[in-house]
């Protein structure tokens, strides 16, 4: 692990047999007391992961609600935004509570090193774009949540996703709404629909490496998450891709009857001009090592985005 965390093996005070006899009796894990390392490296992962991607929303949505049509619409922006605060919160503290320096994590870790999915280095540049993250990247969220709350072997989380699980409701239901709304004006809906052709192929790749190039195992066996990246992205697409549908929208995806799941109509992975934000599509299908290229870079808000949720600590540092 970091210097930012105590070793696992000094703070984890099961063997990994003991953690699979007590997973395998239906108990859950509470605490260090009935952890083994692995496990305790793992969902230190998961852990860090969420609670990074629920922080950076805060200021990707924020870039975005200043462009809120009116004061009203900002409220609600910015209290979409304050769950997101407290959904990393819980994150965050739970991870301090597995031996980790939250203040390290938070306000000293360089920007490349945030866990967070690459689409939220892409800039939110207006209210279209805003509302589609909340039915787009919260969906995402909700599913890869949704999918923890039911699966974590993690008691505290596991509690505390509940709450977590009904906030990401009205995120998505402000997302639906306005979508809703803008598409049924010829000019707004045009506007999405530019919007919606770069994020909604980002957001397909927020679920990582198909399941044929990519090994689960702990993952899987210790309970952090139940469903593989494939069932996750597949999950994701059964969501919206219908709601896009009745919108009138389009996505490059649809239901395929003798497949019995959904099927990508585009290159899957492609290649990304981030600064256009404009897939290359002509480009043809490229590797996932390509994409993880990509993601490992980071994109263009990174370090923007971190030095914000930075600065205050760092003044503090400084006075
Ligand atoms: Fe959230
Ligand atoms: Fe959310």
């Amino acid at each position: 692990m970091t210097p930012t965390a105590l070793p696992v093996e000094e703070l984890a005070q099961r063997t990994e047999d003991e953690v699979r006899e007590h997973l395998a009796a239906g108990k859950l894990v509470e605490g260090l007391q009935h952890m083994s390392p692995e496990y305790l490296s793992g969902i230190r992962r998961i852990l860090t992961v969420s609670a990074d991607t629920e922080l950076i929303s805060a200021p990707a949505y924020l870039r975005a609600a200043q462009h809120a049509p009116a004061l009203n619409n900002l409220g609600s922006a910015v209290s979409i935004l304050q769950d997101e605060l407290a959904h990393a919160h819980i994150g965050y503290r739970l991870l301090g509570d597995l031996g980790v320096d939250m203040n390290r994590l938070i306000y000293e870790r360089e920007p490349a090193a945030f866990k967070y999915p690459y689409a939220f280095d892409v800039p939110l540049d207006s209210w279209h774009e805003l509302v589609l993250a909340n039915a787009l990247y919260d969906q995402a969220g909700f599913v890869l949540l949704s999918d923890v709350h039911e699966s974590s072997t993690f008691g505290p989380w596991k509690r505390a996703l509940a709450k977590v699980d009904k906030e990401e409701t009205f995120h998505l239901r402000h997302g639906r709404t306005w979508v809703k709304k803008l598409a049924a004006s010829p000019e707004e809906k045009a506007r999405l629909q530019a919007s919606l052709d770069w994020m909604f192929i980002l957001t397909l790749e927020w679920f990582g490496l198909p399941d044929a190039q990519k090994r689960h195992g702990i993952q899987l066996e210790y309970g952090f998450k139940g469903m593989s990246n494939d069932e996750l992205r597949q999950a994701w697409m059964a969501a919206v891709v219908p709601f896009i549908d009745e919108v009138g929208l389009h996505v490059p995806a649809h239901w395929d009857d003798g497949a019995g799941r959904y099927v990508i109509d585009c290159p899957f992975p492609a290649r990304f001009d981030e600064e256009a934000k404009r897939w290359l599509l002509d480009e043809g299908e490229i590797g996932w090592d390509e994409v993880m290229t990509r993601w490992k870079a980071r994109g263009p808000m990174n370090e923007d985005y971190v030095a914000r949720l930075q600065k205050g600590y760092r003044g503090r540092l400084a006075a």
